[in-house]
């Protein structure tokens, strides 16, 4: 990284993180312009790092893209875009052979690519690597990234807030690139492109217990939406039913390939469950299973459930899962006994709404991966659809950039909200932790698995005057990372909850006890924000 002082930089394109959607992007895109990536911490941080099940496709000879598109359709609840599903299965396959090209190395058998399975899926259908999947194409990628000329990575870059302005040419309101940060030196500074890529990924940090590492705080949704840009269905938080207990800051996650490989969850006195709630029994879609643990541990008084490995020889267990093995074994458990397994925030289904070009609501932004809704996983995503939709979006947004690209120039362009507010805080300043763990657990308790109108409602009244604070005190100190992330978690969690308050029925992973159905007559559409 350069150490020059930098008062602006003005690139082609700008790309706001280095995971799978900002990676894959800036591969294809450099051949038509300069790009420059930042992200906010060292370059390989992201959700993306610690996938473990793999990517789903259609690649097995005993599938159909029909079956992955239905099944994908079943576990949406009646909210997937039917259209953007298609091109998500249609095209899958072609991109995971693309990342193959660009270094990824999926396990193989005899015959092909080795197959896993997971809960919702029909068929045998996730590429994997044993169950460091994310981390083999993390690392691939930046590798290839690393080798582009035309690619500039900058570390511990973090994008305050989007530019905007009036393209001269249209007359239109465009973004113009991002406030960049950098921390590492204590200086903000524009950076300047004729198109910008919002590829932050998502949000679990906004819940005391996520699988999510501390990156994800909702930075690209909470950018978006002071913005102006149009956010969709971000009530649909995902829960995976099986993390690690006791859980850490992240929680370690148990791969729901466990349960595909025939792991069975268990009560604590060793009675399976899953049956009464599913007919998939513990391989049942990813809400039913968060809902039906949710459940008995309520009404056992447990503090967690058991991951039994009975069905799966030892053997077996630690070649397809060594890391998973090695960290339970480190931890104490006896791995004849299960695994002591909880639900904790896992995914943002919602997100900035894209065309199916990736483009946003916005002239000259463009957004894939977890912080795009693309309306492939409606209600409630099929397990290893994300790093296949972060391939297909990503892919299509560097297509539109080679459409667009010289037919867009550089305009001038500020922050949104800019000089909106300006009071400066007393320092040390007493509310940065409080209000982080105010604001994670409440969202814990009162807009988690289960949720009732009241506890929203108070959520929402707690919420409102924390990101009052929250938002002077970040322009008052507008050189403190912290500062802006916990402004950015604040404003993601009260999103969420204003969306779950606009939805006053059941449907996939928003479950109402004072609304348990659904209400197709009244809620089958998208849940809209904008500012
Ligand atoms: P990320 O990979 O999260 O990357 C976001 C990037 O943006 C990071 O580099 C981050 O530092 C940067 N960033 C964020 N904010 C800023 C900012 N303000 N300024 C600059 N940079 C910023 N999905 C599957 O399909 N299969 C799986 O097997 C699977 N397993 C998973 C296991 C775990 C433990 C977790 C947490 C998730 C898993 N997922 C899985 C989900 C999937 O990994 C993610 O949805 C996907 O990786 C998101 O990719 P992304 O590129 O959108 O975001
Ligand atoms: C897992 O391995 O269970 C995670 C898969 C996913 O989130 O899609």
């Amino acid at each position: 990284m350069s150490t020059e002082l930098t008062t602006e930089l003005t690139t082609d394109i700008l790309v706001i993180g280095s995971g799978i959607a900002g990676l894959t992007y800036a591969l294809a895109a450099a051949e038509r312009g300069q790009v420059t990536l930042v992200t906010k911490k060292e370059r390989a941080e992201s959700n993306t790092n610690w996938a473990q099940g793999g990517v789903a496709a259609v690649l097995g000879p005993d599938d159909r893209p029909d079956l992955h598109i239905g099944d994908t359709l079943v576990a949406g609840a009646g909210l997937c875009h039917r259209d953007r599903v298609e091109i998500l299965v249609n095209e899958g396959p072609s991109r995971v052979r693309e990342l193959m090209a660009w270094g990824a190395d999926f396990q193989r058998t005899d015959e092909g690519l080795a197959l896993g399975r997971e809960g919702g899926h029909s068929r045998r259908r996730i590429v994997h690597a044993a169950d460091h999947t994310g981390r083999m194409i993390e690392t691939a990628l930046l590798a290839a990234v690393a080798s582009n000329e035309r690619i500039q990575v900058l570390e511990d870059h973090f994008a305050v807030d989007l530019l905007l302005g009036i393209d001269p040419a249209s007359g239109q309101n465009r973004c113009g690139g991002a406030l960049v940060l950098d921390h590492g030196e204590g200086r903000t500074y524009p950076v300047r492109a004729r198109i910008t890529m919002l590829a932050t990924g998502g949000a679990g940090q906004v819940y005391r217990h996520t699988t999510n590492p501390a990156i994800a705080t909702g930075d690209g949704l909470a950018m978006a939406y002071r913005a102006g840009a149009l956010l969709a269905n971000l009530e649909f938080i995902q829960f995976h039913p099986t993390a690690f207990y006791p859980t850490a800051d992240p929680a370690f996650l148990i791969s729901e390939a466990v349960r595909g490989e025939g792991a069975v969850l268990r009560r604590r006195d060793g009675t399976a469950f899953m049956d009464r709630h599913h007919r998939l029994g513990s391989l049942a879609p990813r809400d039913v299973v968060a809902r039906a643990i949710d459940r008995e541990l309520a009404e056992t008084g447990d503090e967690h459930v058991l991951l039994d490995l009975e069905g799966i020889r030892p053997e077996r267990f630690r070649e397809r899962f060594p890391g998973i093995a090695a960290h339970c074994e480190a931890q104490g458990v006896d791995l004849a006994r299960g695994i002591p397994v909880v639900p904790a925030a896992h995914y943002v289904c919602g997100g900035v709404v894209t065309d199916a070009w990736a483009r946003t609501s916005i002239h000259g932004l463009l957004a894939a991966g977890e912080i795009a809704c693309t309306g492939v996983h409606g209600a409630n995503r099929l397990a290893s659809n994300s790093l296949l939709e972060a391939l297909v979006f990503s892919h299509r947004a560097s297509v539109t950039t080679a459409r667009d690209l010289d037919f867009v120039d550089w305009i001038d362009a500020a922050p949104a909200l800019a000089g909106e507010a300006d009071h400066p805080p007393t320092s040390p300043d007493p509310h940065l932790e409080g209000d982080r763990r105010e604001v994670r657990s409440l969202m814990w308790s009162e807009a988690g698995i289960v949720r009732t109108t009241d506890r929203l409602a108070s959520a929402d009244e707690v919420l409102a005057p924390i990101l009052a604070r929250q938002e002077r005190l970040a322009a008052g100190e507008p050189g403190d990372l912290e500062r802006h992330q916990l402004r950015n978690l604040t404003q993601t969690a009260h999103l969420i909850v204003r969306s779950a308050r606009m939805r006053t029925e059941s449907r996939g992973l928003h479950y109402m006890l004072d609304h348990p159905w659904r209400d197709n007559e009244g809620c089958l559409r998208d849940t809209l924000l904008r500012r």
